[in-house]
């Protein structure tokens, strides 16, 4: 059972996960971070920026959760570019030691091998941070994906395009097709962090967390890991 943490706001549990990332890096200046994207996160990354003020980040690594298949990397809603732009440049992080699923159509057959492969070298994701689609995605692994499933290729669901309409010009320009981490590799993380905010999120929020376990809402997979913590203001937490 995840523990449930219900804040008054956004910058509240970001405060909260940030201090906890903060805490992992001034003990371990190594740890292995991962990193999502979406607006939930934002938050934790701006409370990060004061609570790094003189801590050792050089060694600090980060691995994303998905990226768009097909989006040129230097394109500005990429998660390349986003994790760049949010995470990597604000904190200061040694942008070669953070690491993107290879969305690039040339690299696409071997990208979910080789992301699985650098994660093991690395030593696990020690603390991973996800938001949640109001679908019940986590990552991009969207209603159906395995509890076993690991990095690969996935299809979006025309919800999930909809829901990122909002960063492209159209829906038509929201790619069709997205490589994730799968279910299986974030369970492997060693401590997950899911932020939520904002009634639209409170069903996917009640069933990640007191549903049954199934495919059909994939953050329900939460429940089988031994310490997931759940951050949530009161609308999301209201279907609790
Ligand atoms: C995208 C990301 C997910 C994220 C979800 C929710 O689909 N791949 O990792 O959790 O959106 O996004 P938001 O936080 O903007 O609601």
């Amino acid at each position: 059972m995840a523990e449930v943490v219900i804040v008054p706001d956004a910058a509240t549990a970001g405060g909260l996960a940030a201090d906890e990332i903060a805490r992992l890096i001034r003990r371990d200046p190594g740890a292995v971070l991962g990193l999502a994207t979406g607006s939930t996160p934002l938050a934790v990354y701006d409370a990060l920026r004061s609570r790094l003020v003189g801590a050792d980040v050089a060694r600090v690594r980060g691995f994303a959760l998905d990226e768009y298949v097909g989006l040129a990397p230097a394109h500005p809603q990429s998660y390349r570019s986003v994790i760049t732009r949010e995470v990597v440049e604000p904190l200061g992080l040694d942008p070669a030691r953070v690491r993107i699923p290879d969305g690039s159509l040339e690299g696409i057959e071997h990208a979910g091998e080789d992301y699985e492969r650098a994660l093991v070298d690395a030593g696990g994701v020690d603390l991973q941070l996800l938001g949640i689609g109001t679908d019940g995605h986590i990552g991009f692994n969207e209603p159906g994906s395995s509890f076993a499933s690991l990095t690969r290729v996935k299809t979006l669901t025309m919800q999930t395009r909809e829901d990122n309409a909002r960063f492209f010009d159209s829906v038509d320009d929201v790619p069709r097709h997205c490589i994730t981490q799968g279910l299986g590799t974030i369970l492997r993380a060693r401590h997950l962090v899911l932020l939520a905010f904002g009634e639209g999120k409170a069903e996917a929020v009640a069933g990640a967390v007191e549903g049954p376990l199934t495919a059909s809402l994939p953050g329900s997979a939460i429940q089988l890991h031994p310490h997931a913590t759940v951050i949530v203001d009161d609308a999301a937490a209201s279907a609790l």
